[in-house]
């Protein structure tokens, strides 16, 4: 069985104070309770000690927006896998539809990045998705196959196995606009059998990684999303900045793991 993952991505939001708040409510709401999905918070850089800090005991991880792929050196601004480790960062969102938009992140870079991820011990989640002129133009297919296989060239197998995805159509980002989850079901599933054909032998890696949707993910449309079978979990962003509307999102993925459990 895949795992299910809930995670928010917090954006370029909340001060150090306001991170640490939300995630100890959080902590709070989430700490002693079982049957939950793995719970994953990406804050923004500056407020990643205090959340790891806030949720120490409770059923949460913490992971990071991004990072560069260089172990040290003349990269002003940018931060290493070994410091997010040091912080006690479990996982890395890769190639997030902003930073390639917004900050020039290509294949190559989200490849690059994946590779470094891996190698250190970060448990990354590789972001993929059309925009709405690739979707309007039939694109939608060929561009999360060509983004997923690009992300997962010259990697070993092996190395793969922590490998979690996300498709975030990007005109569903934000908007309100969500993609239908039967629509977001066939996407994900196109991406599966991308990762089941980059390499031999790569079928089973394709069974086993947890595919994410994200894109206006709320408290409402949560559950019918994660009752697909091949939506294994949320990256949520704005609905992940409200205790209530995460926690709710949370559940949906929990209702999921039992349905699951009793199809088993
Ligand atoms: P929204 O949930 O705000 O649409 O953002 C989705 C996203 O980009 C998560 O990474």
């Amino acid at each position: 069985m895949r795992k299910t993952i809930i995670a928010g991505n917090w954006k370029m939001n909340n001060t150090r104070k306001e991170a640490r708040e939300l995630a100890s409510e959080l902590a709070k709401a989430l700490k002693g309770k079982s049957g939950l999905p793995e719970v994953v918070l990406c804050p923004p850089f500056t407020s990643l000690a205090d959340t790891v800090d806030a949720v120490k005991g409770a059923p949460v991880a913490v992971g990071a927006q991004n990072m560069d792929y260089h172990d040290s050196g003349a990269y002003t601004g940018e931060i290493s896998p070994q410091m997010l480790l040091e912080l006690g960062v479990t996982y890395v969102l890769i190639g997030h539809s902003e930073r390639r938009q917004l900050f020039g992140e290509t294949n190559q870079t989200v490849n690059l990045k994946l590779k470094a991820a891996l190698k250190q011990g970060l448990i990354p989640i590789v972001c993929v998705g059309e925009t709405l002129d690739e979707r309007e133009n039939n694109l939608t297919d060929a561009v999360v196959s060509r983004q997923t296989a690009a992300a997962l060239e010259n990697i070993d197998l092996e190395a793969l196995k922590p490998l979690v995805v996300a498709y975030e159509p990007v005109w569903a980002i934000g908007t309100g606009k969500v993609c239908e989850s039967a629509e977001a079901n066939r996407v994900i599933a196109i991406i599966r059998n991308t990762i089941a054909n980059c390499k031999p032998g790569a079928a089973n890696l394709a069974e086993q990684t947890p595919i994410l949707y994200g894109g206006s993910v709320n408290a409402k449309n949560s559950v019918e999303l994660l009752t697909q079978p091949q939506i294994d979990g949320g990256l949520v962003g704005g609905a992940s900045l409200k205790v209530d509307e995460f926690l709710s999102i949370i559940e949906a993925g929990q209702k999921r793991l039992v349905a699951l459990g009793a199809r088993a």
